[in-house]
């Protein structure tokens, strides 16, 4: 996909995040890699209406060469699509569910939600490491994602919200939406006594689609 086509696509799934909750206000940021850099989401832009000719893009040294200022939070995509060389997207959601669960599980456990249902171990992962609290923009934050995107497709921002990458700008939305979907039924079954998905079926899962 070419750099207009990308554009278009980023505020296409960007409204639809918006629009079906994913995000409020000017909440959440988005990036994508491109052959000679990165498009990232202008910061205080809000994600139901961004307009494609105005979306940052940064050089392959992650400076600002066109549109709009971009997201305070350039250092935690930097963290993630660093990492995670096969990464071609990055999505940051302060998505209600994931974000409840990130303000109740502890910094550095691994696996905040259960392995309740397949298309989360798919999409998601066997883990999801929780990163401990920072401010936003906090540049700070960039060593500790950096090294646990390397073994994760997304992280957990500690009271703050999930980090999710994909291949694509569309795998990324999807993971992020199984995520927010995982951490919903968390929540819903949480001292129910849900049954999760056995070790040996989460890795039939992977080895089958991961
Ligand atoms: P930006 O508006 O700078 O992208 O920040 C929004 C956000 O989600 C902070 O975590």
């Amino acid at each position: 996909m070419d750099e207009a086509a990308l554009r278009e696509q980023l505020a296409t799934l960007g409204a639809s995040l918006f629009q079906r909750g994913y995000s409020v206000g000017t909440a959440g940021n988005i990036s994508v890699r491109l052959a000679d850099g990165y498009l990232m989401t202008p910061t205080n832009s809000c994600l139901g209406r961004l307009d494609p000719a105005r979306i940052s893009k940064l050089a392959p040294d992650w400076s600002h060469i066109g549109g709009d200022k971009p997201s305070k939070e350039v250092f935690m995509h930097r963290a993630v699509l660093t990492a995670r060389p096969d990464a071609g997207a990055v999505v940051h959601l302060h998505s209600t569910y994931a974000t409840a669960i990130g303000c109740l599980a502890e910094a550095g456990d691994t696996a905040p939600i259960p392995p309740l249902t397949p298309y989360f171990v798919m999409r998601v992962g066997r883990t999801l490491p929780v990163i401990r609290y920072y401010r936003p923009g906090d540049g700070a934050m960039e060593s500790d994602i950096h090294e646990a995107a390397k073994g994760a497709k997304a992280v957990l921002l500690a009271n703050h919200g999930p980090v999710v990458s994909g291949k694509t700008l569309e795998d990324a939305v999807h993971a992020a939406e199984e995520l927010e979907e995982a951490a919903r039924l968390a929540l819903l079954l949480r001292n129910a006594g849900a049954r999760a998905l056995t070790p040996a079926q989460v890795d039939d899962l992977l080895a089958t689609f991961g």
